[in-house]
């Protein structure tokens, strides 16, 4: 399918790379595509960034048909543009689709609007590490309908955002405070998709968590409210007694490309991993008994973050010196090692724009 680009006649310009904090800056121009029953995804094109006009009643208003991705395209030192995973976030983004009763895209096509897209946004990518363009594809349902069923109209779209660190703290590490009132999401509901309602669920035990001083909330399984799932922006990981532990994947939390990255450097390291449940009493134990030696979360935003600080009602534990620890950096710079293209892709992780 052709993609009709029109230019915009305005442009802005970049901030500096240091005064970039994370999602507050747009690019020039996006990617839309629309969709209709017993036609199909059509219209791909590029247009200048402008708002949406939309009607009062599209079902996306009412009842939260929507689902988005969040990856990023990184400036390499000799220049060029390269992907991290993406091919992974639009698989992600259709199953998504699936789970939320939203008609599949064509990976390829889209891959192919936001590549045009992105090299024509190019002055929009900082260099420094640590920064990047955000890519936020979208889809919501349009339907101007009150009765609840799936919508027969929706639009794709793909928006830009030169962003910096996504926590203020950089990568020091950060505080997380563990809910034991709200559950994010049940085996069975829609917490493995990346869809917006998740987030909207997850904003009131946020809000108490950054009353305390902790900047994220870590779930609890929404079951028996003991077993540790995910933080806000990220999967997260334990190294105990010298083995890397996550929770499985339970229905419940979100498959990150992150999280999978991580698993897959340390199998290639000679790590033990370990994908099991973890309650939050066991993490206590093996914090008192000195054998919890690190905790970090992976996402996309927030790459790979430190935590120094869980607090879970009374209880708090302080974990490292208030620095880095060893493994996180070690992933950290792996990780950002094949993003900014400063090593080797041996997983075949990248994919450039020419
Ligand atoms: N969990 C949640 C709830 C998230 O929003 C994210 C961010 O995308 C992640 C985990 C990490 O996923 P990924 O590594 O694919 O960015
Ligand atoms: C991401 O890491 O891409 C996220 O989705 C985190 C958040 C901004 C929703």
């Amino acid at each position: 399918m052709e993609i009709k680009v029109t230019r915009a006649t305005q442009t802005g310009t970049r901030p500096k790379d240091e005064d970039l904090g994370f999602g507050t800056v747009f690019t020039d121009h996006m990617f839309v595509m629309d969709y209709e029953e017993g036609k199909g995804w059509m219209d791909p094109r590029i247009e200048p960034f402008s708002d949406f006009s939309m009607s009062p009643a599209a079902m996306v208003f009412h009842y939260g048909q929507a689902i988005f991705e969040g990856l990023k395209a990184y400036k390499t030192p000799d220049g060029k543009i390269q992907l991290f995973r993406a091919r992974d976030n639009f698989a992600r983004m259709n199953r998504s689709a699936k789970g939320l009763c939203i008609p599949e895209i064509d990976v390829d096509l889209v891959m192919d609007g936001m590549k045009q897209l992105i090299k024509l946004e190019e002055k929009w990518i900082p260099e420094t590490l640590g920064t990047a363009l955000y890519i936020r594809p979208t889809i919501i349902a349009s339907d101007p309908f009150l009765g609840v069923r799936s919508s027969f109209t929706f639009k794709f779209f793909i928006i830009l955002s030169s962003v910096g660190a996504y926590y203020a703290q950089g990568l020091n590490p950060v505080k997380i405070w563990v809910s034991k009132d709200h559950v994010r999401a049940v085996r069975g509901g829609v917490g493995e998709f990346k869809t917006a309602g998740n987030y909207a669920a997850s904003l009131l035990a946020g809000e108490k968590a950054k009353e305390e001083g902790y900047v994220q909330v870590m779930w609890l399984d929404a079951l028996e409210m003991k077993y540790i799932e995910e933080v806000g922006a990220m999967n997260i990981f334990f190294i105990i007694n010298g083995e890397l532990v996550t929770p499985d994947l339970s229905g419940s939390i979100l498959p990150g490309i992150t999280r999978y990255s991580v698993l897959a450097l340390a199998e290639k390291w000679g790590m033990k991993v370990q994908e099991r449940k973890v309650s939050i009493d066991e993490l206590f134990e093996a914090h008192e008994n000195g054998t919890l030696t690190e905790v970090f979360g992976s996402g996309t935003a927030a790459v790979i973050s430190p935590v120094g600080e869980i607090r879970y009602g009374d209880r708090v534990m302080n974990i490292g010196d208030g620095t880095p620890g060893e493994t996180s950096m070690k992933f950290y710079d792996a990780l950002t090692g094949i993003q900014y293209g400063k090593e080797e892709d041996t997983e075949g992780w990248i994919e450039t724009i020419e």
